[in-house]
């Protein structure tokens, strides 16, 4: 039997990488469409570079003529879509590159993926696009759980670029039979996620003695999925995962931004007490809140789980431990990012 292809694009970003690193051991052949943006590392495309059965092609998803010649050159049997600006403070900033890479970038790709699906005519039947998508597309919920029919009502440019494009392919597969599937999943954490987003930024200012932020009064909730969990529900879906379809992803539980924190510090106070003797709880600062910031996002799995039998397998504590682990196991990893790259100083405040 023929080694199956599988087009990723954004994997050299955190859930990316990890899903390609699955995916290689499961004996897949990988081709890797990357732009290396900031969110990029190097040190983890070398990682990836030294498996097998991977092929690595610096370049835009919205760039016509590199997508054209991918699909020629490498035939792929499936693609999955991790590409896009992510980080809700940046979009903040500047909605601007939200909008360019995850709705006219994604649009470009999507046109080029059909055009290689309708002339395919050796894997047609078989061929799936993914489109990795957030929960964050349903906006904030108060009471209940968003299902795959519920609402889109995102509130950052950020997540209303995202519902954009899950429109977009919605309408694909509607209007041309394109057979796509949409994931959404719920907050990501885990190895090598960019230390911008609030579980690596609070252990990495945690072990560097820096302020730990909380923004507003620290009661947002959110539904957090370990990595492994959400490769091994994209890994179901590829395989199979209903053209046509949006599945929801979640993790195991709901809590709290400032139970996380603190959930946090203290596996720190186990692990890697402070040299001062002082608990990691007392660096936790409440700071101005986020415009527009969602106070629930709370997603209902029941579909994944009855159709694709899927579940998510690693609670809040086992992942915190093991993500903790990785990054004091890792500093050559994030130290150069940031030094060089991100040092931790606050994004997405209220445009002045
Ligand atoms: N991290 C989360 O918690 C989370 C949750 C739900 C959904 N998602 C979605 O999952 C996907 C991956 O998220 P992540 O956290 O791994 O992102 P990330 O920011 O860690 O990585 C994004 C990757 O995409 C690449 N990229 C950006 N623009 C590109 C372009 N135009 N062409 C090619 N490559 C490009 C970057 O270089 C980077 O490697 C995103 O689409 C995101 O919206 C993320």
């Amino acid at each position: 039997m023929t080694m199956k292809c599988i087009l990723v694009t954004g994997g050299v970003g955190f859930i990316g990488s990890n899903f390609i690193k699955s995916l290689l051991s499961d004996n897949y052949k990988i081709v890797n469409l990357d732009l290396l943006t900031y969110a990029a590392s190097l040190k983890t495309l070398s990682e990836l570079k030294r498996k097998k059965n991977f092929i690595f092609i610096k370049g835009n998803i919205g760039d016509k003529t590199k997508i054209n010649f991918i699909f020629k050159q490498y035939k792929p049997d499936s693609v999955i879509n991790f590409a896009g600006e992510t980080h809700v403070d940046r979009s903040i900033d500047s909605p601007n590159e939200f909008i360019n890479t995850n709705i006219l970038c994604v649009f470009n790709f999507l046109n080029a993926s059909l055009n290689y699906w309708k002339k395919n005519q050796t894997n047609k039947k078989k061929f799936k696009f993914i489109q990795v998508s957030t929960d964050e597309v349903y906006g904030s919920v108060d009471t209940g759980t968003s299902d795959e029919n519920s609402n889109l009502s995102p509130n950052s440019p950020y997540a209303a670029s995202k519902t954009a494009a899950d429109h977009l392919i919605s309408s694909y597969f509607k209007t041309y039979n394109f057979p796509s599937i949409i994931a959404r999943s719920s907050n990501n954490y885990g190895p090598y996620q960019f230390p911008e987003k609030l579980i690596p930024l609070i252990i990495l200012n945690a072990l560097e003695g820096k302020i730990l932020p909380i923004y507003g009064n620290g009661k947002h909730i959110r539904n957090w999925i370990y990595v492994e969990d959400n490769v091994n529900a994209l890994k179901k879906i590829i395989l199979n995962g209903k053209i046509g379809n949006i599945y929801n992803v979640g993790g195991k539980e709901e809590v709290t931004n400032i139970s996380l924190v603190k959930k946090i510090c203290k596996i720190l106070d186990q692990i890697k007490p402070r040299k001062n003797k002082k608990k990691y709880e007392d660096l936790i600062k409440y700071v101005e809140d986020r415009p527009g910031h969602d106070k629930r996002y709370s997603l209902n799995s029941k579909k994944i789980k009855k159709e694709i039998k899927w579940k998510p397998r690693i609670n809040i504590d086992e992942g915190l431990k093991l993500t903790i682990d990785w990054y004091l196991n890792n500093k050559s990893w994030w130290k150069s990012i940031r030094k060089f790259k991100y040092k931790g100083e606050r994004l997405g405040r209220k445009l002045k």
